[in-house]
């Protein structure tokens, strides 16, 4: 018998902690571990090679870093690398380096729609293919696009006894039906022919990839961390399982449609309420942020670890600056959010850089770009000729063009500053994060895990599924009238060696 730390609440309030004796085989019914293990659809565990249905889900510029990623497929659970923002070359040398270090483990990589950078996903989409990656997280989407069209049909192909085999597969994370439609629906013929034109596909294939999901695998994301339509996961989760059941209904595909969550998940309470709800799988990010693995800095996982549940904000987003959308960023310590949204004012009222007046342009010259805004062009100039000339051109023609690449430098660079740790310039940091990072630091306080040095990715979700597994036994044994004590139901953060010791227990 394992002696445990668990906590409980006192009628007034305040948090016990105390040793008990862990009561998996005590108990009616089955053990804590029997129902981590089973947590959620047991074909998706299946067919991603899972142990646990949890996933690490992909954050940009590398913060789902390679060593995240393997920690993740090493626990026995999914994790996706952090490609957007990031230059084909990185995601190259990354994929290289996962498929080096966990031969034959669970992986992907995610495939971001760009729509201001429509051959960057062209690339990425094409490497992906040609280095023979099999699973991809795609996101930002709001229609398809012939990159994700052409990786997911890639090599399909009948077995011998007559399925429809699809080496590639998609997990499209969304917000809205809308989305979640097109990727619950068969590939849109137009790309199809599209590919059979470009030799990618013969009609052959192009007939077979007429009868499959775009992705078997839709993550319903609601509150988060990053771009988000700040949807409650209670009602986002519901509406997706909906439209996953008329969509099987409708297409009679032979693999059933799958529906995860996202969103605000970062507790054993959250996690349990998601598969009770009928999530196929957890995804989790901002948490995984502040774990040691992530590839964002000390200094931004200190910031992470004091975050409450009201410490975050919308904020303007670099990628889709023009089209107004935002993104969910912490407040508490940065300035980031008050002045990216200053930027977006003044790119709303002003035609062009020139035209803002000298009030506003004195505090974008001393505190934002530290530069006069010509040689904050000069920059922003230097580094589009490298990356895309054309938006160079386009900027030398369109004085607001410009003026909006000057402004996304500032939003990029932000979220540089942050990761690099760059002492200068702590009060612009742009950290993406969602209350779920409150609600973690509210459930680990007072633990081992309260420390950011401690917080281990793996090792967190490992808990939070252990948990997770110990509120859902307890509910149905108190449905069934069969009495608990409260520790039976809430589990405190399970120090590692104790975690594994109970994990490596026979069920
Ligand atoms: C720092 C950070 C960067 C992220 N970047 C991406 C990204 O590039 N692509 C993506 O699909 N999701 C991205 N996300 C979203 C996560 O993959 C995940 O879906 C989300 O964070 C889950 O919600 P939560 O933050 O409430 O846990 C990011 C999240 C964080 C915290």
């Amino acid at each position: 018998m394992l002696e445990l730390e668990t906590e409980t609440t006192t009628a007034t309030g305040s948090t016990n902690r105390r040793s008990r004796t862990d009561l998996p085989s005590r108990e009616p019914g089955p053990s804590i571990l029997q129902v981590m293990a089973s947590l959620g659809d047991a074909s998706f565990r299946r067919d991603h090679g899972l142990r646990y249905a949890y996933v690490a889900g992909a954050m940009a510029n590398g913060i789902a870093s390679v060593e995240l990623v393997e920690a993740m497929a090493r626990g026995g659970m999914l994790g996706f690398f952090g490609a957007a923002g990031l230059g084909h070359e990185r995601v190259e040398a990354a994929l290289h380096r996962l498929q080096k270090e966990i031969p034959g483990l669970p992986f992907g990589v995610n495939l971001i729609h760009s729509p201001n950078e429509s051959e960057l996903e062209d690339v990425v989409a094409k490497l992906f293919i040609q280095r023979g990656l099999r699973l991809i997280e795609a996101s930002a989407y709001l229609r398809l696009t012939l990159p994700v069209v052409r990786f997911r049909v890639a090599g399909i192909h009948r077995d011998a006894a007559g399925q429809i085999v699809t080496p590639n597969r998609v997990i499209a994370k969304v917000s809205r039906v809308e989305v979640a439609t097109h990727f619950f629906s068969p590939p849109p013929a137009e790309f199809l022919n599209e590919l059979v034109r470009t030799g990618d596909l013969t009609a052959e294939q192009a007939a077979l990839a007429a009868q499959i999901p775009m992705a078997q695998d839709v993550t319903a994301e609601a509150d988060s961390a990053g771009h988000t339509d700040n949807r409650p996961l209670v009602t986002l989760l519901p509406t997706l399982l909906a439209l996953r059941d008329r969509m099987q209904a409708k297409f009679g595909y032979r693999q059933p449609l799958r529906v995860g969550a996202a969103g605000g998940l970062a507790t054993p309470a959250g996690l349990a309420a998601a598969f009770a709800m009928g999530a196929a799988y957890v995804v989790t990010g901002s948490v995984n942020q502040a774990c040691l693995e992530s590839g964002s800095s000390e200094v931004v996982r200190k910031m992470l670890a004091q975050a409450e549940q009201a410490d975050t904000a919308m904020a303007p987003a670099a990628d889709m600056f023009e089209m107004g959308v935002k993104l969910q960023v912490l407040k508490r310590g940065t300035m980031f959010p008050m002045r990216a949204a200053k930027l977006w004012e003044l790119f709303r009222a002003y035609p062009s850089l020139e035209a803002i007046p000298e009030a506003d342009r004195g505090p974008l010259e001393k505190q934002f770009f530290r530069a006069t805004l010509a040689e904050a062009w000069a920059s922003t100039r230097d580094f589009w000729l490298k990356r895309d000339a054309k938006q160079v051109e386009r900027a030398e023609r369109e004085p607001k063009h410009k003026m909006a690449l000057v402004f996304r430098s500032y939003l990029g660079l932000s979220s540089r500053w942050a990761n690099a740790g760059e002492p200068s310039r702590v009060l612009d940091y742009q950290v993406w994060c969602g209350p779920a990072m409150g609600a973690f630091n509210e459930w680990t306080r007072g633990t081992f895990l309260e420390k950011p040095e401690n917080r281990r990715a793996e090792i967190v979700a490992l808990n939070l599924l252990y948990s997770a597994a110990a509120h859902l036994r307890g509910v149905a044994l108190r449905l069934q009238g069969i009495p608990l004590l409260s520790e039976e139901t809430v589990c405190a953060p399970i120090e590692p060696a104790r975690l594994h010791e109970l994990l490596n227990a026979k069920l």
